[in-house]
């Protein structure tokens, strides 16, 4: 797949009043003269913020980092996880087709994005809500086959539940992310055989799906006011990191006739 341009882009760009606080944080992570490091994180609150990469967006980062625009769109097309092209306006759903997802179904629920999104993947569907892809595999294969939908994961997934959980996208709600078969995280399916005091009845999620349910910001476009901003590298009460002379390369090895002719 050619990853360029879109063809069809806006006419302009602007982070939110909150993200760019959180970008501008960001690039105070780096000493002088290296703030070109904070390209990924802004090129990726960039994408949260508006769905997909776009060519105004890629020209904001470069200005805010001072890096040709040619530079930051080679490291947005270099990485398939910045989207190129415009995506659904309620969600981008990634399928994982790597072996475990593959044997467990992973082919039917791509064929549930076709029959219910587009047939092509990286395309929207015809209302606009939806768009998706295959994807590499994301870690979850004890869980397969599984999708990730906006930051967070559905797994144990079938047919059905893939359908079910589009159409609900679809009306506006927010599916409880994670195992869709009843499975805590991922024990056995017969139920858990240790840490037994972890899974019980006073705790109804995995930890990083109660986090998601808690946040809420599962398929949202992030505008910043989703958590408070936190530069903890700027405090420099304590010496913090912009604070600290930072320590000169290492020296390198002498070589060994170096150190055996004692020169
Ligand atoms: S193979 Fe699908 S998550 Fe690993």
């Amino acid at each position: 797949m050619l990853r360029r341009l879109h063809p069809d882009q806006p006419e302009s760009f602007a982070f939110t009043p909150e993200n760019q606080a959180w970008a501008e944080a960001q690039i105070t992570k780096y000493p002088a003269g290296r703030q070109a490091s904070a390209v990924i994180p802004l090129l990726w609150r960039a994408q949260e913020q508006e769905g997909w990469l776009t060519r105004p967006a890629i020209e904001t980062v470069g200005d805010m980092l001072d890096m040709p625009f040619m530079r930051v769109l080679e490291v947005a097309s270099f990485y398939f996880m910045f989207q190129m092209q415009p995506v659904g306006s309620v969600a981008h759903i990634q399928i994982c087709g790597t072996t475990s997802c593959m044997i467990c179904g992973a082919e039917d629920l791509i064929a549930v994005c076709r029959e219910k999104i587009a047939d092509k993947p990286h395309v929207v569907s015809a209302d606009g809500k939806f768009s998706w892809e295959e994807v590499e595999c994301l870690g979850a294969c004890t869980n397969a086959p599984m999708a990730q939908i906006g930051k967070d994961y559905y797994e144990d997934l079938t047919e059905e539940k893939l359908a079910a959980l589009i159409d609900a996208l679809g009306k506006g709600e927010v599916p409880q992310v994670g195992p869709q078969n009843g499975r805590f995280a991922a024990e056995p399916l017969g139920g858990a055989t240790s840490l037994t005091e972890f899974v019980n009845a006073s705790i109804k999620l995995n930890a990083s799906a109660q986090l998601a349910d808690d946040i809420g910001d599962t398929v949202k476009r992030i505008d910043g006011k989703e958590v408070p901003l936190r530069a903890p590298w700027s405090d420099m009460s304590a010496g913090g990191a912009a604070g600290i002379t930072l320590p000169g390369p290492a020296p390198r090895p002498k070589p060994a006739h170096a150190a055996k002719s004692g020169s």
